[in-house]
């Protein structure tokens, strides 16, 4: 889908987009349009309940007076008072509203004079936002249906936001736009089939991003042998798929500058292991790659805008699988930093894969701070369902960061506590760790409790993203599926704090 920006003039042809403010106060755009229409517009809010409030909209079909196919208006509601998620929002459903009713081409006009002037947001920056909204609300992946009938498919080609200062709006849109191939990436990569995404097909979509300027590395499972990963392969043992850990390095400010870090947990596939989960639903465990695809698409997203940031990204590629080779419950692996755990439960697998990649980070990196990404545990989806993902951390400042950047972008954070109590719910009869709790109750914080057994003094996140990695309805900007959450967050986080 081509979405771009151009010039503030209305089009003669295809569908037009424009913004109505609250008590039904037109922006310029719509009052032209409303006088070229002899009053269509004003009679449409009329005779309806559209009366400018966010959220609404209303269409005119080959309006009268004008050669379009079709005039759609957008409720704005209180125009200055919109944030830069808002007007993504409004991008989202400005594309939303054409997309499939025909039309090829489409202008979205929302010049309102003072849009986001309460949040000081440039009218540049403005309408970028509501082109990165239409662009991501754009995602499909169609690419396994071989008989889409051309009424399956959207009919527009292209959608132009229309903008008075347009260059400024074309630069802020080419930052932003990186973001998005980054979200695309996420959603792609959580997307594709299990069968097709396994561990070296998924290192070597990490290897595309050298074509960014990414630095790539991928070790196989003997170069994790010599490193101890020892709770990291004990996961992957059951597979006939070798395991991978991919360092991805974007080096985009001074080298004496610590780097960011960023941790993945890339299990390609979960069955659960020897603990086999039950069979309705599994399918869904193809995405339990989602926090390694959140590294990647961030990986992606920060070489694309090229920021002024050293960033490393380390994801831990295995699949869970239950075969002749498979670890057992009750087996004791010993981790790469020393420490062994007891595996209790061979589904509890997300953690012992983390655990080995945590380490291996800070032990080679000395990273700034350590924030991981997984779909850990089913409770967290309990505790938050699809709305915010559950934030754990040893550090405030990092943690305060995480939950403003989270809640710019519309990618949520609710911290969670750690403490002592929790912790000796790992005591182990035989070894120094076991995977799960021992008892029930608070499976979201044990988890991040055993992983806090790997993390020394470096600030840490743990963000357990079970819930928010795949959406089973569709909202303004991502369809149903892979949202791609993460991507956003962390570049924003970054662009916050972290650049030079
Ligand atoms: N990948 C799952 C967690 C999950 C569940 C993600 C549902 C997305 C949707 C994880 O590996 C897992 O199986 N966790 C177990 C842990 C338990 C055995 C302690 C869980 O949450 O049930
Ligand atoms: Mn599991
Ligand atoms: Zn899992």
């Amino acid at each position: 889908m081509d979405i771009s920006i151009a010039g503030i003039s209305i089009p003669g042809r295809g569908a037009v987009v424009v913004g109505v403010a609250k008590d039904g106060k037109l922006t310029p755009a719509a009052k032209t349009l409303d006088e070229k229409t002899e009053g269509a517009i004003r009679q449409v809010i009329r005779s309806s309940r559209f009366n400018g409030n966010s959220g609404q909209s209303a269409n005119l079909l080959a309006p009268r007076g004008t050669r379009l196919d079709r005039i759609v208006l957008l409720g704005l509601g209180d125009p200055k008072s919109l944030s830069e998620h808002d007007l993504e929002q409004i991008g989202g459903r400005a594309f939303n509203a054409v997309a499939n009713t025909g039309v090829k081409q489409a202008k979205v006009i929302i010049d309102a004079e003072d849009l986001g002037a309460k949040g000081k947001i440039s009218r540049g920056a403005a309408q970028a936002h509501i082109a990165v909204g239409a662009k991501l609300a754009s995602y499909r992946f169609d690419k396994y249906h071989t008989k889409l009938k051309d009424d399956d498919k959207p009919s527009l080609e292209s959608l132009a936001v229309g903008a008075r200062s347009a260059a400024a709006a074309r630069d802020a849109y080419d930052k932003l736009e990186a973001v998005a191939d980054g979200v695309f990436l996420t959603r792609d990569l959580v997307s594709e089939p299990p069968n097709v995404l396994y561990p070296a097909s998924l290192a070597e979509r990490c290897q595309e991003l050298t074509k960014l300027g990414v630095k790539v590395e991928v070790l196989g499972e003997a170069q994790m042998k010599k490193l101890g990963m020892g709770s990291l392969l004990g996961v992957g043992q059951g597979s006939e798929r070798e395991s991978r850990l991919v360092v991805m390095q974007w080096n985009g400010a001074a080298k004496k500058d610590k780097p960011v870090a960023f941790i993945g947990k890339g299990v390609t596939f979960d069955t659960g292991g020897i603990s086999l989960k039950p069979a309705a639903g599994m399918e869904d465990m193809k995405w339990d790659m989602g926090g390694s695809a959140a590294v990647i698409g961030t990986m992606a997203a920060l070489a694309g805008r090229k920021a002024k940031v050293n960033a490393i990204g380390v994801v831990g590629l295995v699949e869970n699988m239950p075969d002749g080779n498979a670890q057992r419950p009750g087996d004791v692996v010993t981790s790469m930093s020393g420490q062994t755990i007891e595996v209790l439960n061979t589904d509890a697998e997300g953690r012992l894969v983390l655990c080995d990649a945590l380490w291996y980070t800070q032990d080679r990196f000395k990273p700034e701070f350590m924030i991981n990404l997984a779909t850990l545990t089913g409770a967290i989806i309990i505790a938050l369902g699809d709305e915010y993902a559950g934030m754990f951390s040893n550090n405030d400042k990092l943690s305060e960061r995480l939950s403003e950047a989270g809640e710019a972008v519309n990618e949520k954070l609710w911290r969670f506590p750690l403490h002592k109590n929790y912790d000796k719910k790992l005591k182990s009869e035989i070894a120094d760790m076991r995977n799960i709790g021992n008892a029930r109750g608070a499976g979201s914080i044990t988890a991040a409790q055993f992983l806090q057994r790997f993390v020394n003094d470096v600030p840490w996140a743990h963000l357990d993203i079970a819930g928010v990695t795949w959406s089973g309805s569709a909202k303004p900007t991502s369809p149903k599926g892979g949202t791609g959450y993460g991507v956003r967050l962390l570049d924003e986080l970054v662009r916050r704090h972290y650049e030079s």
